[in-house]
């Protein structure tokens, strides 16, 4: 039952060793625990003592000797007492476990939770989110699941066929005996070989599920993109495709369950049959009461409910177990940048950037940045131009560390970056992405959350220095307007305008900004720049632009092209140089130019 060197997903085997990982959180209220587990023995006894009761009364009632009522009466008693004493303790024991496994599970959807934020970028842009999300509800649910059944229906239902086992040997032959352990060894075993086949069925269907959620969540992720290409029928098309194979998938699963009940219920039906055959005989031969055969009767209906239950729990645990792995699969996922064993918080002094021969691949086949060095000195401006798909981003992406060199090192005021805590360096480094997405929410809870605890008057500030004031006022709710899922109520301007706000109030001793005003008219983008130019005159700042316009004044100007640097200097040097650089401006100036003359030509001369 070990791990087998079959990794094929359907051939896997629910891992029993996944229970050991939830015993610290049973730790958690050992006295719950250890209560809970003796309202469970009570519950048992008062349930076995009911048969035993109910014997006497009617064997009581069936002796025609008898006179006095009292004592019936006092059987009857103490049966309708024990009778709710079984539930009752029963409740109890839920109730006060109930802490228990609530509180088990909000553990592991926190844990895992972190760990998910934990994982490097490369993870995420590789997962797909809609199934992640089933596959944590799905075992956050199977851990609750399985610490309430594994103690409160498996243990007890053990005890009690002991217990039963112990009255029947005591009060009958051994036959009985013999019958109810032979009858529960079948069922047991029938119900495991057929819920190991099933299984996959099982499987099969959760994969499904996972896929066609994913698929129809990123289907309405992409809703734009769906009507620019009127593919409504088409995406429907794709997503049926998928629930085609659910239903199937489904149908079968239901299908096999329903074989696995009827064959579960014959076997009770054969047992309970076959004790009751017995019992009459020996009724009939004066050697059983008539009260005996009630009490066999009972004792079988009643270990049959939870043995009825015990099938079911255990399918149920088996898909828990598979759920759980999968969740903890994603938590042993281990992160691609970690802290150092002996990380330290970064130290800023200055702010001084270095990239010392960095070599980058985000696959090995494909190296992107080679042997790129540079510096920024403290409190200075470097741009990166060069063309798209060049490696500038990813030097920005490096920078903050959401990946590793390959080789060569990157360093801030002499510490790599890998030997500091990534908490602390990101901390220092402000960015301003390429593409902001923003959180569902309202405009003020976007830009606060450069720093949560940012009072009013400090947002209203960075809101001003951003220039979106003006935007703001003109909103009938104000800050309060919500931005729409990943902010796609806002225009590409006022998103880009809402990052620089909220990178603005986090106030890092290091700027990055990545294309942060490439969806800005020109003179948004004047008035902006003007803005971060003053902010960033104290701080180093890393610009990646395509508009030359906007970065002529930078101490330095790198030039990328497929990911090597081409040239660097200032502005005027590298326009003497008349390079690659010298190039692009041309180009730029001309199209511009052109731009400008052809706007006047539309003005004054219609007819071209
Ligand atoms: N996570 C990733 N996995 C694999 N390749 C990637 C990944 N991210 C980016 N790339 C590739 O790396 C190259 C450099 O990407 P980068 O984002 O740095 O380009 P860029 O210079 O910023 O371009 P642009 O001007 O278009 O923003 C691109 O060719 C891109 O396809
Ligand atoms: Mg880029």
């Amino acid at each position: 039952m070990r791990r087998s060197i079959v990794t094929d997903s359907s051939e896997q085997r629910p891992n029993w060793r996944v229970i050991t990982g939830l015993w610290p959180y049973l730790m958690e209220f050992p006295g719950r625990v250890f209560f809970a587990l003796a309202c469970l023995v009570l519950a048992k006894l008062a349930n076995v003592a009911v048969p035993v009761v109910l014997k006497f009364i009617v064997d009581d009632l069936d002796d025609q000797t008898s006179q006095v009522v009292a004592v019936p009466l006092a059987l009857l008693a103490a049966y309708g007492l024990l009778r709710f004493g079984a539930t009752a303790f029963g409740e109890l024991r839920d109730a006060v476990f109930a802490r228990v496994a609530e509180r088990a599970m909000r553990r592991v959807a926190l844990q895992v939770f972190r760990h998910l934020h934990r994982l490097e970028l490369n993870f995420h842009l590789s997962r797909r989110t809609g199934g992640l999300a089933r596959d944590i509800e799905r075992g956050t649910t199977g851990s609750s699941f399985l610490l309430r059944f594994m103690l409160f229906n498996i243990l007890p239902t053990l005890l009690e066929i002991a217990l039963v086992a112990t009255v029947l040997l005591a009060q009958f032959s051994w036959r009985y005996l013999a019958v109810v352990l032979l009858s529960i060894a079948l069922y047991v075993l029938f119900s495991i070989v057929v819920t190991e086949w099933r299984t996959r069925f099982v499987r099969e269907s959760n994969e499904l599920d996972s896929r066609s959620n994913t698929r129809a969540v990123d289907s309405l992720l992409n809703y734009e993109t769906v009507k620019y290409f009127g593919n409504e029928d088409f995406e429907a098309e794709r997503y049926d495709q998928d629930l085609a194979q659910w239903e199937q998938a489904r149908l079968k699963n239901r299908l096999s369950l329903a074989a696995l009940n009827a064959g579960q219920a014959f076997i009770i039906a054969a047992a309970v049959t076959a004790m009751m055959v017995m019992a009459s005989y020996q009724v009939a031969a004066r050697e059983l009461t008539l009260g005996d055969l009630v009490m066999v009767n009972a004792y079988m209906i009643q270990l049959f409910i939870p043995l009825n239950f015990l099938g079911f729990v255990y399918r149920e645990i088996r898909q828990a177990l598979i759920n759980i792995e999968r969740m903890f699969n994603l938590l042993h996922e281990k992160p691609a940048v970690v802290d150092a064993p002996d990380a330290k918080p970064l130290q800023v002094t200055g702010g001084t950037v270095r990239f010392e021969n960095v070599h980058f691949a985000y696959r090995p086949d494909r190296p992107i940045l080679k042997d790129v060095s540079f510096t920024i000195p403290a409190g200075h401006k470097v741009a990166v131009v060069g063309s798209s798909g060049a490696g500038k981003s990813t030097l920005a992406r490096l920078l903050f560390r959401f990946y590793d060199v390959d080789a060569g090192r990157i360093t801030i005021d002499g510490q790599d970056i890998r030997t500091v805590t990534q908490d602390s360096l990101r901390k220092a480094i402000g960015v301003v992405p390429q593409d902001t997405v923003l959180f569902n929410d309202t405009i003020y809870y976007n830009i606060a959350y450069g720093r949560p605890d940012a009072t009013r008057e400090e947002v209203e500030r960075a809101t001003r220095l951003a220039h979106l004031d003006g935007f703001i006022a003109q909103l009938p709710e104000g800050f309060e307007t919500r931005v729409g899922e990943r902010g796609l109520k806002v225009s590409g301007g006022e998103k880009q305008r809402i990052a620089i706000a909220r990178m603005l109030l986090k106030d890092p001793p290091i700027l990055i900004f990545d294309e942060a005003t490439s969806s800005l008219d020109s003179e948004s983008e004047r008035a902006i720049l003007a803005a971060l130019n003053e902010v960033a005159a104290r701080r180093t700042t890393l610009v990646i632009a395509h508009r030359l316009s906007t970065i002529m004044d930078a101490d330095n100007i790198i030039v990328l092209e497929h990911g090597r640097i081409v040239e660097q200097g200032r502005h005027g040097e590298l326009i003497a140089a008349g390079g690659v650089y010298a190039r692009l401006w041309e180009h730029q100036q001309q199209a511009e130019g052109e731009a400008v003359a052809a706007a006047d030509g539309d003005r004054s001369l219609p007819s071209t």
